[in-house]
């Protein structure tokens, strides 16, 4: 007789064991659901002796290493530590506008940084009294990951391996735990229940690990970050509003390539073009546009084109995937 609250528990129970009296255990964490529902049952098994690390990459949602540190941190007592490493990846990006070149920039400068901070933690770690080493590296691992990168050998398993920073536990020589490799992503929606993670965040649609510089289409700027932020904000504050968010399964803001022209006050203006999108998908393999009715679009395009200053137009993205892909990137 299975079930989720059992499930849970022996789960526990079986990290407990594996980890030992003393052992600690470090991990990445980015806000989304997998990689909060594993920090806090980390956190339910061992306690302090588990070591979240979220690395600001400058690309995040508007606010978002700034919430993600009171929601775990407050909200759930996990012992995080947020690195704000936006300067190095925005250098880093400076002038790049191949999509693969900046998931591979991204990616790397991740893995880079991840392993500096897990050092000095680890270092720290070890010295405190009745700890012993940092000997694991916990991963967010689903069983449709676990699926996908035996029997697909398509783009794909390089969006895992950025996701799952692929390749840094072995390099850090760290053991690999995996807490919810059994499940689904409802099931680690319900198990985030059962752990009194607020529903807002249990419910959360995906963001990629590359950020919103694969929604920027070409090269990123501060400037580029902040109009995608703010618009971005405004629709999915919006959809909010409307209650259609749990209805959708992933909506952002992106920013098209080039300009046009617009007025502001009396003068012409030439500005940038926001592109919206909302799709609706259960494997994020196929998926279908949202249908917004007119009035929630005509308000959305209103508000971003009045608020976001340099924004001049607003346009619906609603091809399907395939031929379209979520991501414009
Ligand atoms: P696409 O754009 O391929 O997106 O239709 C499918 C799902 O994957 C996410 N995605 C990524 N996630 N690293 C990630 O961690 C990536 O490079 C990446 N590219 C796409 C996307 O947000 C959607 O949920």
């Amino acid at each position: 007789n299975w079930t989720m609250e059992a499930f849970k528990d022996k789960e526990i129970m079986r990290i407990r064991k594996l980890v030992g009296e003393k052992g600690q255990v470090i991990g990445a964490v980015s806000g989304g659901v997998d990689s909060t529902v594993a920090a806090k049952l980390m956190h339910e098994a061992i306690g302090d002796r588990f070591h979240a690390v979220m690395v600001d990459n400058g690309v995040l949602r508007k606010d978002e290493a700034k919430q993600v540190k009171k929601t775990l941190t407050e909200g759930l007592g996990v012992n995080l530590t947020v690195v704000d490493a936006s300067k190095r990846f925005l250098s880093l990006l400076k002038g790049v506008s191949d999509p693969e070149k900046k998931r591979k920039i991204i990616g790397n400068t991740f893995i880079e940084i991840f392993e500096e901070e897990a050092k000095k933690i680890a270092k720290e770690a070890e010295n405190t009294p009745k700890a012993g080493k940092v000997e694991y590296f916990l991963q967010g691992t689903l069983y449709p990951d676990v699926i996908e990168s035996i029997s697909f050998k398509g783009p794909s398993v390089t969006i895992k391996t950025h996701h799952n920073v692929g390749g840094l536990p072995e390099k850090m020589n760290l053991k690999l735990i995996e807490p919810l490799r059994e499940l689904f992503k409802d099931e680690v929606r319900k198990m985030g229940v059962d752990l009194g993670i607020p529903a807002h965040l249990v419910g959360r649609h995906p963001f990629p690990g590359p950020g919103l510089a694969i929604r920027i289409i070409g090269d990123v700027t501060p400037e580029k970050i902040r109009i995608v932020q703010e618009a971005d904000l405004i629709f999915i504050e919006e959809i909010r509003k409307a209650g259609l968010y749990d209805e959708i399964s992933q909506a952002f803001a992106a920013l098209m390539a080039g300009r046009s022209v617009g007025v502001v006050g009396d003068n012409r203006l030439h500005g940038y073009i926001i592109a919206l999108r909302a799709v609706v998908t259960t494997d994020f393999m196929t998926a279908d546009a949202y249908e917004f009715d007119s009035a929630f679009r005509k308000r959305v395009a209103g508000r971003i084109g009045n608020e976001v200053q340099g924004v001049v137009r607003v346009l619906y993205e609603e091809t399907s995937k395939p031929p379209s892909t979520i991501e414009f990137e």
